[in-house]
């Protein structure tokens, strides 16, 4: 599918939730007025900038495939993206990023220093948030996910330039890094809305399955799509030495020559300015995007089957919507 096409995939998806997405933006907006300018100055670059809002839609739509009516999964939304944001700003530090969102990185406008810190105010709102909402099922997911994705983050940083991780490891990495978080989000969408335990995990599992999708889809997209359309700078696991999934499968592929391309460029770090040109080359030689597809509907068709037990309604098939989305996507 074309970016155009996706783009207006996402928006009708959008449309669904519109009335509590822009709900939610009000309660982002109220709480990131900090008594210092410059946490409202940052925050609002990279809240302003749009992003896709996938993580609470997920919460949202979740509690509504319930049929709930109420107001409390606005609150869990708007943490939800607040986790989501505060580990954009750290990521966006550990990766040393410039472009997120189409936009300078905070890092790269405000420094080091000023990301993580507000990363960090961003997160205990979002831990205040969901205190004051008095669910202990709520914040026990939610404050998980937060620990596991920083644990993810870690296991990342202690795999990087290393060619030989396993597909198991790389999998239980963005697990952690990403999954875990889409799965939180659907989850507390459910217990929000009293889903019985089984209903719950069904839609964790779909996030699960979802966030691992959309993980191998952004790794093959460092290196396969068009910076206007992304929004961030193409070839930038390259560059950090970053083993991601096109990668392993190319090096796994590779002929001797090949491997010691590899080695130099991500174990040594000594790369030319052509090297990305012919990274990419052998992905696509040795047929790795592919292969990253596969890998990714699978998981996708994973998320469809734990849907299954749901009866029919409208926002059963956003969450259907959202699954050919994160396959579909070039941004
Ligand atoms: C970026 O997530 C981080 C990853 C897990 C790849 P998104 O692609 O959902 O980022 P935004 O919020 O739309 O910018
Ligand atoms: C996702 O990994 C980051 C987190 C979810 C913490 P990436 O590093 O690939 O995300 P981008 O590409 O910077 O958005
Ligand atoms: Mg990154
Ligand atoms: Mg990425």
């Amino acid at each position: 599918m074309n970016p155009i096409q996706t783009k207006i995939t996402l928006h009708k998806l959008k449309n669904f939730v519109k009335e509590d997405l822009s709900q939610m933006d009000l309660v982002i907006a109220r709480l990131t007025h900090g008594k210092e300018q410059l946490i409202f100055k940052l925050s609002n670059h990279l809240i302003a900038s749009g992003g896709k809002r996938l993580r609470p839609i997920l919460t949202i739509i979740c509690a509504k495939l319930f049929g709930y009516a109420g107001n409390k999964h606005i609150d869990f939304a708007a943490a939800v993206e607040f986790i989501h944001t505060a580990t954009l700003l750290h990521d966006d530090v550990v990766d040393e990023s410039s472009l997120r969102r189409g936009k300078p990185t905070a890092n790269h406008q405000w420094g080091n220093k000023a990301s993580i810190l507000v990363g960090d105010f961003l997160l205990s709102q979002a831990f205040k948030l969901m205190v004051a909402q008095n669910s202990l099922e709520a914040l026990d997911i939610l404050s998980s996910a937060s620990a596991v994705i920083a644990e993810g983050e870690v296991m990342q940083l202690a795999a990087t330039n290393n060619l030989t991780i396993t597909e198991i490891q790389y999998i239980e990495i963005i697990k952690a890094k990403t999954a875990e978080l889409f799965a939180a989000a659907c989850q507390i969408g459910a217990v929000v809305a009293n889903g019985s335990e089984p209903e719950n995990q069904a839609l964790r599992h779909f996030g699960m399955s979802l966030g691992i999708a959309f993980q191998i889809i952004d790794d093959a997209l460092d290196y396969s799509a068009n910076i206007m359309d992304l929004g961030k700078d193409i070839g930038n696991d390259f560059k950090e030495g970053k083993v991601t999934l096109p990668v392993l499968i190319a090096y796994r592929r590779s002929n001797e020559l090949e491997k010691a391309f590899w080695l130099r460029t991500m174990k040594l770090l000594d790369q030319k300015p052509e090297d990305l040109e012919q990274a990419i080359d052998l992905i696509k030689k040795h047929d790795a995007f592919n292969y990253c597809l596969d890998q990714a509907k699978s998981y996708i068709n994973q998320a469809s089957a734990a849907l299954s037990g749901f009866p029919p309604s409208e926002a059963k098939l956003i969450l259907s919507g959202i699954l050919d989305f994160a396959i579909e996507r070039s941004y």
